[in-house]
């Protein structure tokens, strides 16, 4: 049985999902695994760095009343990440802050830190994987350390069904509705609202963005796309060589015609390799007709068919995946980066 202390940079709808999930899989955790766990740290951007080595009051984490409370009692001399992994004396720390997909900072400095500082790192912040993926492997290797990453693409453990199941294939090309943001608002759309109205119920079931314009603008969308051709195709993509164009030029009325003829537009990323071993991609608003694998996707459901050289079609669904789904992404990481330890 070993304790493992963790830090949590960044706690938003994410990070309380995650605690949550802790909590609620204690008990497996111990009794399958060996692995006892307690919070060593939390950090946000408006509460600071919050730090103590005996573990932190999980129950008053979890309470917008007392957060503040616990923040004063924190370690208050710690004014940056690594005084603060040092302080925490952090096993593994989550990267869960908000996307910035155009630099991808503060979170893959953050990255680095946690495993300079000895830390395995679980993120499911995808910039960090779409601006420094190879530099950060090869730093987790080196360290001995994991940097694992399955909450950041569309809900699925799809970067370790690759890694461990499908050894030896090629991916040739794959398809894929990766935002739930915009399916919901355009199922909004759909039925007489306003895309206002959609961008609200999404933000209040907690899958927006921080800054929605990055899901509705396919930000969001071509960085997944990103992180999948980066790590799945071994072709670095830069953000900047995918065809991005959101939903915010759709007007409703061709929505609603669309959603009655059968072929409903949702917000489709691809990606195939091209020449010189280039991938070529983008993201833009297709109908999706009734035979197409991508029709699976419904609601908030998401989607991603695979090309490969030996499966020619191999198609996996997220239905209705919610915050849990994100959290259990990084809490499988976390147990599969710790297991061989205890
Ligand atoms: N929500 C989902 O369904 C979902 C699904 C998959 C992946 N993700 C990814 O998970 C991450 C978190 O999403 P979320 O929904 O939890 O976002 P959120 O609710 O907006 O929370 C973001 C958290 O990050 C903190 N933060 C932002 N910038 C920071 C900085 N520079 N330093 C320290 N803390 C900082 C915020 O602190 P303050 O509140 O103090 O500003 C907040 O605690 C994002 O990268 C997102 O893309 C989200």
């Amino acid at each position: 049985m070993k304790t493992f202390n963790l830090c949590l940079l960044g706690f938003g709808n994410v990070g309380r999902a995650l605690v949550r999930l802790l909590a609620e899989k204690s008990v497996e955790m111990r009794e399958r695994y060996g692995i006892e766990w307690r919070i060593t740290g939390v950090a946000t951007r408006r509460m600071g760095w919050i730090a103590s080595a005996e573990g932190l009051p999980v129950e008053s984490l979890l309470r917008a009343g007392e957060f503040a409370a616990v923040a004063s009692r924190g370690e208050s001399r710690v004014t940056n990440v690594r005084e603060w992994l040092a302080a925490a004396r952090c096993d593994a720390m989550f990267e869960i802050t908000s996307l910035e997909p155009l630099a991808g900072e503060p979170a893959v400095g953050h990255v680095r830190a946690g495993l300079e500082a000895g830390a395995h790192v679980v993120t499911a912040n995808k910039g960090t994987i779409v601006h420094a993926y190879r530099e950060l492997h090869a730093l987790a290797e080196a360290r001995g350390r994991r940097f694992l990453f399955d909450a950041t693409v569309a809900d699925m453990p799809v970067f370790s069904l690759f890694r461990e199941c499908l050894p030896a294939v090629r991916l040739r090309a794959f398809r894929g509705i990766f935002n739930s943001t915009t399916n919901i608002i355009l199922e909004e759309m759909e039925r007489g609202g306003a895309f206002d109205d959609g961008v609200r119920r999404a933000q209040s079931l907690g899958v927006a963005e921080t800054d929605p314009s990055y899901d509705v603008d396919g930000w969001d969308a071509a960085v997944k796309t990103c992180a999948l051709a980066t790590v799945l195709m071994d072709a670095p993509l830069p953000l900047d060589e995918i065809e991005r164009e959101g939903i915010r030029g759709l007007d409703p009325e061709s929505v609603r015609a669309a959603r009655a003829a059968g072929k409903p537009y949702k917000l489709v990323s691809s990606a195939e390799r091209a020449d010189e071993g280039r991938v070529a991609a983008r993201v833009r608003a297709e109908q999706i007709a009734a035979g197409d694998p991508l029709a699976a996707a419904g609601g908030t459901s998401l989607i991603i068919h695979f090309e490969l050289d030996i499966l020619p079609g191999l198609t996996l669904t997220a239905h209705h995946p919610d915050l849990q789904s994100t959290a259990y992404g990084l809490l499988s990481d976390f147990i599969n980066a710790v297991r061989a330890e205890t």
